[in-house]
């Protein structure tokens, strides 16, 4: 949740009667957080917008399944080498780690969603690692790039359309996906000192009625997938005012905190969720004490996994990795720089980065499409000389 937008028409008060030049009336759709404690918004339909017949969901995407358990290492997935599985959205996200509260993956789109598709169960936070496009709600369209993150509320029905160029997103499924509350005062505003400003983030463009033929909904619940046909376009909205919307964040748009010596990660906290905390590592001057060390330095962060997603740049702590790379590191032992990084990190001035961390307070478990591009010899790579 951002901010509160109005779009198109609405009446002066909440569920009052809204009615066309006809004299024909609106329905609402209140879309509620919390019960009816949380943020909402409240939609506009020219018709009934609770039509549903039972059908089969022919759509939906892998969900994640554990690969037998095995020791505790730090472990480094190539992602880059998945297979690329085209088709929509909605049917070809990869699952690679997962815990009950985060399941994160990767999606390779080649095709627009043939239905529409409302994930019941989380939030969602996609990173567009490459490609762009449009995301469909009933809120209206909302454009995205390479290098956006884009959040997508629970229980929204959307559709992809991807452009023609190669998709590559990171997927991340989670619970409550919000601004981290520090960032914002007492009234909801972000802060001056917040890493980001309202003006950065791209809200949907309302579009008003549309029918794009689609009469298909697939419904994630319960980690199944339902179907249902609906009796008319659900586009058919005429207006909303809320706070309940996807919007987009380009990730450069962060402004990283720099100080006099290495800050740790909440610093760079973008997303927090329920059991993760989502941070952006984006170009940036390193500290600026005479003898800082700008690396990271090994460090236990003995209640969290530390997920990180390598996006480009240079890894001043990491050999090894490269665009697409995936590096877990469990809670347990403590990780740091590859051998030779820290002490080649001296007097460096910036560092070219770009990375998407998560920080979960759960383990995180390994699929078996992960497992199937993991480089075997990451834990190692960290004794000296080997
Ligand atoms: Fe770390």
């Amino acid at each position: 949740m951002l901010d509160r937008v109005v779009a198109g028409i609405v009446p002066p008060k909440h569920h009052i009667a809204l009615r066309s030049e006809a004299g024909d009336l609106r329905y609402e759709e209140c879309l509620t957080r919390a019960g009816f404690d949380g943020p909402y918004t409240i939609a506009y339909h020219e018709r009934r917008p609770h039509e549903h017949r039972l059908a089969e969901a022919a759509h939906g995407f892998a969900l994640p399944v554990a690969a037998p358990a095995r020791p505790l290492a730090k472990r480094h997935y190539r992602s880059q080498d998945l297979p690329r599985r085209g088709g929509p959205a909605v049917d070809c996200r990869v699952p690679l780690l997962f815990n009950d509260d985060v399941v994160i993956g990767l999606v390779q789109p080649d095709a627009a969603d043939p239905v529409y598709f409302a994930n019941a169960d989380a939030d969602e936070l996609f990173f567009v690692v490459h490609g762009g496009g449009v995301l469909r709600t009933m809120l209206g369209d909302l454009r995205f790039e390479q290098d956006d993150y884009v959040v997508i509320p629970k229980g929204l029905f959307y559709r992809f359309l991807p452009d023609a160029a190669p998709q590559r997103w990171l997927s991340i499924e989670a619970a409550d996906i919000h601004l981290p509350r520090k960032w914002r005062n007492e009234v909801g505003q972000l802060r001056m000192d917040a890493p980001y400003s309202h003006r950065d983030f791209r809200r949907p463009t309302f579009v008003g009625p549309l029918d794009e033929g689609i009469r298909a909904l697939v419904v994630k619940r319960g980690g199944a997938f339902h179907g249902f046909t609906l009796e008319r376009s659900p586009l058919d909205v005429v207006g909303w005012d809320g706070a309940v919307y996807p919007f987009a964040f380009p990730i450069l748009r962060f402004q990283a905190r720099v100080g006099l010596v290495h800050l740790p990660p909440d610093w760079h906290g973008t997303f927090a969720a329920r059991g993760a905390l989502v941070c952006s590592f984006v170009p940036r001057p390193t500290d600026f004490h005479p003898e800082a060390i700008p690396c990271p330095y090994p460090h236990a962060s003995v209640d969290c996994d530390e997920f990180l997603f390598y996006c480009r740049g240079n890894f001043t702590s990491r050999r090894g990795v490269g665009p697409g790379s995936i590096s877990h590191h469990p809670a347990g032992v403590p990780h740091g720089p590859h051998p030779g990084a820290y002490e080649a990190s001296l007097g460096a001035r910036e560092t070219s980065e770009l990375a998407v961390m998560l920080d979960t307070t759960r383990p995180l478990s390994a699929t078996a499409a992960a497992l199937a591009v993991e480089d075997p010899g990451y834990q190692d790579s960290f004794i000296a000389g080997s």
